[in-house]
This record gives structure tokens, C-alpha cells and sequence, in this order.
């Protein structure tokens, strides 16, 4: 059985003509090379869930029926990569939703958030999905990527590796995937005692 950690990464924007694809993409390309992981894309708008309006809290345990699916995918990640588009200086209200929808899946596992934006590169909206994360008893990754969509803005997602937006990505992703794979990997066993003194 693989010990390596699964780690979801969840696609934050469901907008038609939405352009945050390539930064996607861009993420995709760079984990395709790495094996000390595995890695899952989940794109929100194949989740199609209704505005969370569940009489009984997830952090009781009870799922809607339609989010059934999607709690199977978070409950065997055992970290996330959150893609947020920063809108009115937050993160999208589709990513809270989905969110929302799960409480137990979520516990004691690492978060990292790579955000995209205006000139901010979307860090506010990142500020703002951490404190979150916290609720959910999640660790949330200090380390983390913001990326701009306007050009000429540094960093941005066409910078050349060797130019200094490149480089400052390349340091802001390689910091981001070691912080979340230690914590990914100190929290499997952890889960797994929990599991076992539940049992
Ligand atoms: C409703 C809305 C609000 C936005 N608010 C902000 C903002 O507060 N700060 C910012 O830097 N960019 C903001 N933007 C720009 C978006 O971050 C940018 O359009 C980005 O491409 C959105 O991601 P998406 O195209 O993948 O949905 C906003 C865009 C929209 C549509």
C-alpha cells in the first residue's frame, strides 16, 4: 500500500469565462513531475451543489445526499491545494459553499492555498480562506502562492523561469509543496491513531 499523501487540489472558480485555467494548468504541469505525492484535480463546477442549507451541521457527521460524492474525494485526501480567485478581496463564495458542505472530512489535515488575482495576486482573499481553515481544524500552510493575471505585474504566470517573477515563484511553490507534504505526511499516522483508539 502507498504511504505517500494524497493531495486534492480543489479549483476555486466556477465562472463562465473564468481565467483562472491557467493557473491551473500551470499547477497541473508542475506536480505531473513530482512522486513524492499523489495528486487529485477537482474542478468545483463538476461538484454541482446546491447553496448548503442542511438542517443538521456537517460537524455532526450529517452529509447532504448530493455532496456525497464530494465528501468521499475530500475524506480520502489527506491535504488540499486550494486555486482561489480573489473577488471583492475574499475568496469565491462557490469555494465556501463546497467547503461548507463537509466539516469531519476536513479535520487535522494541511491546506495550502495558491491564489490569483489583480495587482494583489489574490493574497487577501488567501487571508481570509485561512482563518477558515483554522475553524476547520485544518493546518493552514504559511507559506503560499499569489499570482497575478495582469501583465507586467510580478509574479506573474507567464514569467520565465530564469527572470525574477519566474524565480519568485518557483521559491513560492517549492516552499509551499515542502511545508504541506511535512504536514501531510506527520498527520497520516495521527489520523490513523485517532481512527484506531475510535475503534
Ligand atoms: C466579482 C469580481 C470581483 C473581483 N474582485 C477583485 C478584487 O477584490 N481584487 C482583485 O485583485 N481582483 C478582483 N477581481 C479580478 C479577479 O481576480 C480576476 O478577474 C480573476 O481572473 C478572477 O478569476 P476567474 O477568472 O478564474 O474567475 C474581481 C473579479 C470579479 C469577477
Amino acid at each position: 500500500m502507498s504511504t505517500k499523501p494524497h493531495i486534492l487540489v480543489v479549483f476555486g472558480s466556477t465562472r463562465q469565462g473564468r481565467r483562472g485555467e491557467v493557473v491551473v494548468d500551470w499547477l497541473r504541469d508542475k506536480l505531473a513531475t513530482r512522486t513524492d505525492a499523489t495528486f487529485e484535480f477537482v474542478d468545483l463546477r463538476e461538484i454541482p451543489l446546491s447553496f448548503f442549507d442542511s438542517p443538521a451541521s456537517p460537524a455532526r457527521g450529517s452529509i447532504a445526499p448530493e455532496a456525497a460524492q464530494w465528501a468521499e474525494q475530500v475524506d480520502r485526501a489527506d491535504g488540499f491545494i486550494f486555486v482561489t480567485p480573489e473577488y471583492n478581496h475574499s475568496y469565491s463564495a462557490v469555494l465556501k459553499n463546497a467547503i461548507d458542505h463537509l466539516y469531519m472530512q476536513w479535520v487535522h489535515k494541511p491546506g495550502a492555498i495558491v491564489s490569483y488575482g489583480g495587482m494583489s495576486a489574490g493574497y487577501r482573499a488567501a487571508e481570509q480562506l485561512r482563518l477558515v481553515l483554522v475553524e476547520l481544524k485544518m493546518v493552514p500552510i504559511r507559506e503560499q502562492m499569489g499570482i497575478s493575471l495582469v501583465p507586467g505585474v510580478v509574479p506573474h504566470i507567464a514569467d520565465q523561469p530564469d527572470s525574477p517573477g519566474g524565480a519568485f515563484l518557483e521559491r513560492a511553490y517549492s516552499g509551499m509543496m515542502t511545508e504541506l507534504l511535512w504536514w501531510a505526511n506527520a498527520l497520516i499516522p495521527a489520523r490513523q491513531r485517532d481512527r484506531e483508539q475510535q475503534s
